[in-house]
């Protein structure tokens, strides 16, 4: 019989952890019976990552409370972060009555998912069931209520969250995504007025801007072996500069691996997937983006203050963020030196100005055109209006030239052949795009970009426009024939 490797399991233990201060038994830790709940309540075995999690995260000091007030757990997508939480708000509201639990992501959206989930589970059990009131299911207010007044509310994670709340129990999904400080400073607020709380935050890996997690990251790893601190770590991921082929790293991210995680999806991942994906989202490893960034060359062709010549050659282009909320127009400006001038020349909210302002600007600076992606992209639906009213040529860039106007635009940063003035949300966004593969090639992928790119993409165009497009012939005055 051919020899099959043999199947990988998920590692149960997180590769770093705050070590418990004692034995864990049923009287040290009330993780035991909250595992005793999952499986005869809600008819949920939990995975064996899940109740170490449960055992681990839910030691008990000598007086009852738990050890932990903050617990941040951190392993890879779509191993049951959010249904552990769900279970656990279940739990802590039928076993222990706490009066109010708030569970909150950084949109409304995805907490409502969250929540959602837990409603579904409760109604699900009979036992729970009996004891539900109708949810409030009005947008932005949800809450699930029970007979004997425990409570569980949706919170935005905003600097408001939580506002005059008072709660036991914090569920944060998605820790990665806050990239401020205020949610997480609103809602921790409303626990300090309990007797035994807990903060509990869940989220795949980080990048730059996950500023709330890296933070809180860095100081459970520096109290990892202090005895007396309140704040726990548990992190399942691949070891830092692992290989990307190494399954034990596999393995050490996912722990739900070989149950409820096929290899082949994480194998299907590694071929599709750019580096940087994998790593946060399979791995759980950090990636520092600036080190992945497609224009890794940027910083060397900023040129704080440098202005366009007005006269020469000029290309421009117009595109949209992938949510429609800006919009920005790029120019590309030949210089006397060969090299050539790129820029955001105008960006503001929506698409409405877009029309009035590319006149004037056409006006001045006669581009030789004005680019825009033709189909499948939020600026299309400019194109037909742009073509009516412009007074320059409209080129309407498909696919494969969008794939060479990125391809041109990392050539001209890596050769120097290009300069920027330096405008923050173009470095941001030249740090931090995404790319995407399209045939051979590869484009900027505005949706999956942490940070809005379209005026990156705008430039790039914009060079493209500049490269491509023949300037017309200046019309002459016709001759008057006598
Ligand atoms: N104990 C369990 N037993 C069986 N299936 C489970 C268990 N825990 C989670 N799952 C299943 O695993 C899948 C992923 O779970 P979940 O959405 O909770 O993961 P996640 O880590 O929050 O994912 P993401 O990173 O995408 O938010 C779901 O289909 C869920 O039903
Ligand atoms: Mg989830």
């Amino acid at each position: 019989m051919p020899s099959r490797a043999p199947e990988l399991l998920g590692t149960e233990a997180p590769r770093l952890f705050t070590p418990p201060q004692r034995d864990l038994t049923p009287q040290t830790s009330a993780g035991f019976t909250f595992i005793d709940f999952a499986e005869d309540v809600l008819g949920l075995t939990l995975l064996p990552w899940q109740k170490w999690l449960a055992v681990h995260a839910l030691e008990l000091r000598d007086d009852g409370r738990f050890r932990f007030r903050t617990v941040l757990v951190l392993v890879a997508r779509q191993n049951g972060k959010s249904t552990f939480l769900q279970a656990l708000l279940l739990w802590r509201m039928w076993a222990d009555r706490i009066p109010m639990a708030l569970i909150a992501a950084q949109s409304l959206e995805k907490a409502e998912e969250v929540w959602a989930g837990a409603v579904e589970m409760a109604q699900g059990s009979p036992e729970l069931a009996a004891e539900m009131l109708e949810p409030i299911l009005a947008a932005g207010k949800k809450e699930l209520r029970t007979t004997f007044g425990s409570r569980c509310k949706v919170q935005t994670a905003n600097r408001k969250g939580g506002r005059s709340l008072s709660a036991d129990l914090i569920l944060l999904d998605e820790l990665r995504e806050h990239h401020t400080w205020d949610a997480w400073a609103a809602l921790t607020k409303t626990t300090m007025a309990r007797k035994n709380p807990q903060t509990w935050a869940t989220t795949n890996a980080g990048d730059d801007l996950s500023i709330v997690l890296n933070d809180l990251r860095e100081t459970g790893l520096r109290q990892i072996e202090d005895p007396a601190t309140d704040f726990a770590i548990f992190e399942w991921s691949g070891a830092d500069d692992c290989d990307l082929d190494d399954r034990q790293a596999w393995a050490q991210a996912n722990p739900s691996l070989g149950r409820t995680i096929a290899e082949e999806s994480i194998a299907a991942a590694k071929t599709t997937d750019p580096e940087w994906v994998f790593r946060t989202e399979v791995l759980c490893q950090r990636v520092n983006l600036a080190a992945v960034s497609p224009l890794p060359r940027w910083p060397h062709v900023r040129e704080p203050g440098s202005t366009a010549p007005v006269g020469a050659p000029t290309g421009f282009a117009v595109d949209v963020s992938w949510d429609r909320s800006r919009a920005w127009i790029g120019a590309a400006v030949r210089l006397p030196d060969g090299r050539t001038h790129l820029e955001a020349v105008a960006s503001d909210e929506g698409t409405e100005w877009v029309l009035p302002r590319l006149r004037e600007l056409c006006e001045r600076w006669s581009p030789v055109a004005v680019g825009l992606q033709a189909s499948g992209a939020p600026a299309s639906t400019l194109l037909g209006e742009l073509e009516e009213f412009l007074d320059v040529p409209v080129a309407a860039i498909g696919g494969a030239d969008l794939a060479r106007a990125c391809g041109s635009m990392f050539d001209a940063v890596a050769n120097g052949t290009v300069r920027h003035p330096g405008q923050e949300p173009i470095d941001s966004a030249a740090r931090h795009a995404s790319i995407r593969p399209l045939s051979d090639a590869w484009v900027f992928d505005r949706k999956r970009s942490p940070v809005d790119i379209a005026g990156l993409m705008a430039e790039a165009m914009a060079l493209w426009v500049l490269s491509t497009i023949k300037p017309k012939p200046k019309r002459t005055a016709p001759r008057r024939i006598r």
